[in-house]
Parts: C-alpha cells; structure tokens; sequence
C-alpha cells in the first residue's frame, strides 16, 4: 500500500528501550511489567493495573473474574470487533446483542432496558472508535438493576467522559495495544479496576491462576497464559509518555480530513465533538450516503485499495459474521447497527500521516466516489 490504513508510530527511544529490555536477563514478569501497569493505572486514574497479553485476554479474565459463566447473558453492542463477543463464549456465557446511537454508534441506552432479562448479569460498554459512551445513562441502568459494567476502551485510551478518563468507571476496564492502536506494544493489552480483589484474582488468572500467595509451581486457580512481556512493556512505556503528543495529533488528522471532505455531499462526517466527551481518535471512519448500497461501498473499498490507499469496512457486525449463526446468542432489533455498519469507510489514519498523504486520500476518495455515482446511474 502506498498509504497504509494504519502504523504504528515506533521512535528510536523504543527501539533503543527494546534493545536494552533484551540485554537484560528478565524477558518476563519483571521491572517493566510493574512500571508499565503503574504508569497506566496512574494515567487513567485508578488503583490497579494489569498487563495482559491482548484486550481480549483482558476483557476474557473481566469475565471470568466477574464470575459470568453458562447461560449468564450480557448486554454488548453488535456493532464492534468480534472478541467483544467471543470472550462471553468462551465461558458458555450468552451474549445479548443490543443497537446502538446512529451518530456515535455507541450502545443506545434507550434501548438496554428492554433487553434485560433475571439471567442479565453484565453490561459491556464499548467505546466505539475512540468516543465515549453515554456512561451516565448506562451506569445508571446498571445500578438500578444490580448489573456489572466492564468498559471495553480497547479503542479509547485517552478518552474522557465529564473530565474523566474512560476504563475507569465500570468494574473494570480493558485497553488495547495491537499496532493500529493509538500506542502499541505490538501485542498487548491491560485491565483497570478500583477493586483490589478483582486485580488480584485477574493477576492469577493471566499466569496459569498462581495467587500471590501460591508456591512456585502451585496453581490455585484454572488459569491461563496471558502474560505481557517486558520487551512489550518497554515499548509501552515510551508510548505512553508521548500519548498527549499522540491523541493531539490524531486529533489534528480528524480534523484536516473533515476540513477536507466537508463539501462532499455523498459523505457524512465523524462529529469532531460530542457534549461530555473527550474523544481519542482510534480511527477515521466516514459513512456512505443513504441512497447508496453495500455493493457500492465495497467497490469503492476495493477500488481505493488498488490504487495503493488502505481502506476498509469498519466493522461488520457481530451478529452477522459466519461464526455467529449457530451460536448460542440473543439478539434485539439491530436496524441502526445493520444500516450504519453498511455505510462505514475507514480511511488511512495514524500519526505519522502527512498532510500531502491526507490530500492525496481526499482527492482518491472524491474521484472514486464520483466514479461510483456514475456506475449507479447508469445502473
Ligand atoms: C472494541 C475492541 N475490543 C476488543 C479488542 C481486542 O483487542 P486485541 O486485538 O488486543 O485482542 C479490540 C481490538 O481491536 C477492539 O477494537
């Protein structure tokens, strides 16, 4: 790809904080590892923090540690990455699909309530590209029916809601570190909670369920391998100490690109603000007009790409993937997710993204879209 959908922004400070890690006998559970989950821990605000090996080893442990096991449903938005759902499966858990906001493409509070059900154990909030969730209202909902809330802000380290920082509202929080990611660690991930007892139980469970009070090679628990190594938390450390330098780049990119494509009538923005909310610009994603078809918006993927610019659909929904049409899931009315997950285009977007590069997607994306109204027209 001439311009790629995304990178990460690696500076010789990490490359030389990666050198050194490998130069040292402790490649696992070491320094790092405890520098990295304080760093995080302090940056969002909370007590606890939790090296993993992935968000979804994160979001899994949530679940396990919150004790959501068979047949416990748990509200999730379809409009997000398949591990959402795939962790609650993983312990025979049923996934409750619910819509989500047509302009944030967030979970609808409006509509959780309905879903709830006497197996409803859980809400998973998930911060869609970076914008927050209506937390206030969701919070709200699940105190009122007794509900665990695990915030999945695998997309929005850095995001704020009423001047907070995401990841630390729920029972806990998951972030992300997969190099698309606004910092990365090349694989990783990391869970937040207030809950003492909680970070103790998902610090077993990521090392093969050893408790800190367990002998070498004592296992107390059923656990797993999810540990984040120190070579990947050298590496995220020096990105986390450039985050603000990061978020207000991304933040700048966003909006070049709508300074950019405003004129074009078959597009509808991202909203560059929403009222409460910090957003961290995970990705660009732009939606379609209504009057066109999915078959259009893939050709005009596929068409982008040849020309050597990355793009892509972001997401297609959960419930909607071939891996989801046997399982054992509870779905509502998904119109809003169905219609808008249609129309989304992902767009080239990461820090080191240059202005020509960002004139030069513009210029591709008009020139295709023109192209593909006149395929429409002529049938
Ligand atoms: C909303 C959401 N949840 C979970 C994950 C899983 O994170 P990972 O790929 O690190 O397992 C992602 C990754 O992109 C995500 O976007």
């Amino acid at each position: 790809m001439k311009i790629p959908l995304s990178a990460p922004d690696i500076q010789e400070e990490d490359i030389e904080a990666v050198a050194s890690v490998l130069r040292t006998p402790r490649l696992s559970m070491g320094p790092k590892l405890e520098e990295f989950e304080h760093a995080i821990a302090r940056y969002v605000g909370v007590e606890n923090g939790i090296g993993v090996s992935s968000g979804t080893a994160g979001l899994h442990l949530c679940v396990r540690a919150l004790g959501i096991g068979e047949g416990d449903e748990v509200i999730v938005p379809s409009f997000t990455f398949v591990a959402v759902a795939n962790v609650l499966r993983y312990e025979k858990a049923v996934p409750v699909f619910v819509d989500v906001e047509p302009e944030t493409l967030n979970l609808d509070p409006g509509r959780i309530e309905a879903a709830i059900t006497r197996r409803t154990k859980a809400i998973v909030v998930v911060h869609t590209f970076g914008c927050p969730a209506e937390l206030s209202e969701i919070l709200d909902i699940a105190r009122r029916h007794h509900l665990c809330v695990i915030e999945d802000a695998c997309e929005a380290i850095g995001a704020e809601y009423d001047g907070r920082k995401v990841g630390g509202f729920g029972d806990a929080g998951v972030f992300a570190f997969y190099p698309n990611k606004q910092i990365t660690t090349g694989e990783g991930g990391a869970v937040v909670t207030e809950n003492s007892r909680m970070a103790s139980m998902i610090r077993a469970l990521r090392n093969q369920g050893r408790t800190e009070s367990d002998d070498w090679f004592q296992h107390s628990e059923l656990g797993y391998n999810y540990r984040l190594s120190e070579i990947n938390c050298a590496l995220g450390i020096g990105q986390l100490q450039r985050i603000e330098a990061i978020l207000s780049r991304r933040e700048e990119i966003a909006r070049k690109y709508n300074d950019k494509l405003r004129e074009n009538e078959n597009l509808r923005l991202p909203v560059l603000s929403v009222p409460r909310r910090k957003i961290s610009w995970f990705v660009y994603v732009v939606r379609l007009s209504g009057a066109w078809s999915q078959t259009r918006r893939d050709w005009i993927v596929k068409e982008m790409n040849r020309r050597g610019i990355g793009c892509g659909r972001y997401f297609a929904p959960i419930h909607l993937q071939p891996a989801y049409q046997f399982a054992s899931v509870r779905r509502t009315d998904l119109s809003v997710t169905e219609v808008q997950a249609s129309r989304c285009l992902a767009l080239p977007f990461f820090n080191r993204l240059q202005d020509e590069q960002i004139d030069e997607v513009c210029g591709n994306l008009c020139e295709v879209l023109y192209l593909a109204g006149s395929l429409a027209a002529s049938g």
